[in-house]
């Protein structure tokens, strides 16, 4: 029986990365390895996170404990963790991330030709309630041979071989693409394996929920301004757009990818850039958004368009279903 097939013949993130590689001939494994490696960071964290109110590993950085070690907050283990996971893979040059002023550029000896750049643990906000947070990563190939530098980095979004998030909610889920479709793991807990659960992801070309940190409205600019309004009072007899805001971009952006509709984290007087980092989050999240048949926009340009000057550089972001994206992009381009 066909649902018997589907119990017994399991795809692993490992596998199916590797059958999706051998398609490239001059493919060696490197790719699948520093993938694995990822792979443990986002299990390690996704542990802790489970752990986190038992282990009380909340909300502790800089107390010790009673064998007089120092408790680390969750955002700076798991940043450890990935650095520790990127390095030994063997297999990347630099990394960049959130938690890190500086880019990091790993030891000659340990060089593999991959950057990643990544946010270890995002949603901050919502570490210490126990609402959904997420891991997110974006990985370039270095441009020229050995000597990396910070250029390798700075480059737009559309070079990237493959960026995903991982979420941790209700269940642990990766995503990926390593730039042909998008296609979804859930973590199985008692294997301890990724199982390709959500094959080929396909964003509906149109949605009915909207997500926006609508507190801001006040610093908002006309374009975005308007577009809300119209979510809830559209012109065109449709039903209002319903409002769905977690405040953790791999949530917001994982329903979005799901069911549908449009995240946006726009500029506003007080951010004229907006909140969400050009490397680690725009990139990864647009990269996906058009894998899975959605668009992404600055307010200005195709995300992935976007040449970043410096690594922690911000970008207001409008991202999601394929016809929700065009509306707000019309909505710009009648600005100007
Ligand atoms: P963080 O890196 O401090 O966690 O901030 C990023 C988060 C995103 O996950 C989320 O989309 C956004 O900040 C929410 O911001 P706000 O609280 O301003 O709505
Ligand atoms: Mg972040």
């Amino acid at each position: 029986h066909a649902a018997d097939a589907h119990r017994t013949d399991l795809m692993t993130i490992t596998r199916f990365v590797l059958n999706e590689q051998s398609k490239h001939p001059a493919s060696r494994g490197d790719f699948t390895i520093l993938l694995n490696h990822i792979v443990l960071g986002c299990k390690f964290v996704c542990s802790a996170v489970n752990k986190a109110g038992l282990a009380k590993l909340i909300g502790l950085a800089g107390e010790t404990n009673v064998q007089g070690e120092e408790q680390k907050k969750l955002d700076v283990l798991s940043n450890e963790v990935f650095i520790k996971a990127l390095v030994s893979s063997g297999r990347t040059c630099i990394l960049v991330s959130e938690e890190d002023d500086e880019a990091i550029f790993v030891e000659p000896g340990k060089r593999g030709k991959y950057c990643v750049v990544f946010d270890p643990l995002d949603g901050s906000s919502n570490i210490d309630c126990g609402v959904s947070i997420g891991t997110i990563f974006g990985i370039y190939m270095v441009k020229h041979g050995n000597e990396p530098t910070l250029d390798d980095v700075l480059q737009p979004g559309s070079n990237m071989v493959a960026a995903g998030y991982c979420m941790y909610g209700s269940s642990c889920m990766l995503v990926l693409s390593t730039g042909s479709g998008v296609n979804g793991f859930t973590l199985d807990p008692s294997l301890g394996e990724f199982i390709l659960t959500h094959p080929d992801i396909k964003i509906p070309k149109k949605g009915k929920i909207y997500s926006v940190n609508e507190g801001n409205a006040k610093n908002w600019d006309g374009p975005t301004a308007k577009y809300v309004e119209r979510c809830k009072f559209p012109k065109d007899g449709s039903s209002p757009k319903s409002l769905r805001y977690v405040g953790s971009m791999v949530a917001d952006v994982h329903r979005t990818l799901l069911y549908g509709g449009i995240f946006l984290y726009p500029a506003d007087k007080k951010s004229p850039n907006g909140k969400l980092r050009v490397l680690y989050e725009v990139f990864p999240m647009s990269f996906l958004m058009e894998q899975a048949g959605g668009q992404s926009f600055t307010g200005k340009q195709q995300a992935l368009h976007l040449v970043p000057e410096k690594i922690h550089q911000r970008s207001p972001i409008f991202l999601g279903s394929y016809d929700d994206v065009e509306e707000i992009k019309a909505l710009y381009a009648a600005e100007n």
